[in-house]
């Protein structure tokens, strides 16, 4: 790799190609932490909604480090991965505590905040400072191990930071670009699961891996250990026309969201009836709401669900661990109810459906 073989005709082609995006040519610090943040999990095109709707409400840092957790996660439900948004709060109120509100134009300190490791630190140093540090992503990586044909697995943090090495020592003067033109190519030509369009690509003449056109054996990577498949029951309770939620424990899978309450396992309708019995509920109503399936990144959820109209009344039923009724409009406009959950809710539902 080098700047008159793989940087000269890689910028070339980026100010040729580069997509619009609104976050781009702001040069606004925190608008890139923001994107990158969002971008991290989640495919451009949908983070793009995302994030005008966050920016509207939360103009800046200092927005941003004064919302309520609670607003917070509502803004952030559905892009998953909810601690990515916890972290930037935490990270907001230290910038805003200790930096006057403006991130500080350096690498360590960025890398030290919450939520920021090497990527998002690089990333932001060089988009918003142009700081010559590298931002490694997968589509870095790809890009990279195929360019250079190389077998290193890069599942390993030893090989992140070789080719981190890699690139700093061929950064060019916009270092901002340069990292995203690398990404780019990886998001549109040299891209993942299949063959990439190395007929449009600006490296195509010096590849490695095209020259010996083996292109989609790279890169090589370490066999992930497969999701544990988690058997639960969901149950929506309904009680004058309020549904029953509670708040998650602050640590863990969907730390702090609401959900509807669940069992371990499946449990059959039979089995069900007993346990509100034993609750000591006499009047109500059960129909299944049958079968759904929700992939988080270590865990996947098969589920089967109840739908429990209670008997309505002047008290509201004693329900164990603190669940509270709220109305589909609460439950729509206020409260962060994961996607796990949201095919459930819309089977009782009709308001929002499409
Ligand atoms: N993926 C994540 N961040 C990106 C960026 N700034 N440009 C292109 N692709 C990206
Ligand atoms: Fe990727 Fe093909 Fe370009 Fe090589 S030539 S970097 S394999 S798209």
């Amino acid at each position: 790799m080098n700047t008159e073989q793989f940087s000269t005709p890689l910028l070339e082609w980026y100010d040729k190609n580069k997509r619009e995006m609104i976050w781009r040519d702001h040069f606004d610090p925190y608008y890139i932490w923001l994107s990158e943040i969002m971008l991290q999990q989640t495919r451009i095109e949908a983070v793009k909604e995302y994030f005008v709707r966050f920016t509207e409400e939360l103009p800046d840092i200092e927005s941003l480090a004064g919302v309520s957790e609670e607003r917070l996660l509502k803004l952030w439900e559905g892009l998953g991965y909810y601690n990515r948004a916890r972290n930037l709060r935490k990270a907001a109120k230290i910038v805003v505590q200790d930096y006057g509100g403006k991130l500080p134009a350096d690498f360590n300190k960025l890398i030290s905040l919450p939520g920021i490791g090497p990527y998002t630190a690089g990333a932001i140093a060089s988009m918003a400072f142009n700081i010559k540090a590298p931002a490694v992503d997968g589509n870095v990586l790809r890009v990279v191990m195929r360019y250079m044909k190389c077998d290193d697995d890069i599942s390993k943090i030893s090989v992140r930071k070789k080719v981190e090495r890699h690139i700093c020592s061929i950064m060019p003067e916009r270092p901002g670009d340069f990292n995203q033109a690398i990404m780019e190519l990886g998001e549109v030509i040299c891209i993942p699961n299949g063959a990439p369009l190395c007929e449009k690509c600006p490296l195509q003449e010096t590849c490695r891996a095209r020259a010996a056109g083996c292109q989609e054996e790279y890169p090589k990577k370490a066999e992930k250990k497969p999701r544990r498949v988690e058997k639960r029951t969901i149950i929506v309770w309904e009680w004058e026309s309020r549904l029953g939620i509670q708040k998650r424990p602050e640590k863990g899978l969907l730390a702090g969201a609401y959900e509807f309450p669940s069992l371990d396992g499946w449990v059959t309708e039979k089995g069900m009836k007993e346990k509100i019995e034993q609750l000591g509920m006499t009047g109500y109503k059960i129909s299944p709401l049958g079968g759904a399936t929700h992939i988080f990144s270590h865990v996947e959820w098969r589920m089967k669900g109840y739908h429990i109209i209670l008997d309505g009344g002047l008290e509201e039923p004693g329900l164990p661990r603190d669940v509270v009724f709220v109305t589909r409009e609460e439950l729509d406009q206020k409260y962060m109810l994961p996607v796990a959950f949201h095919s459930y809710f819309k089977r009782i539902t009709t308001f929002g459906q499409t």
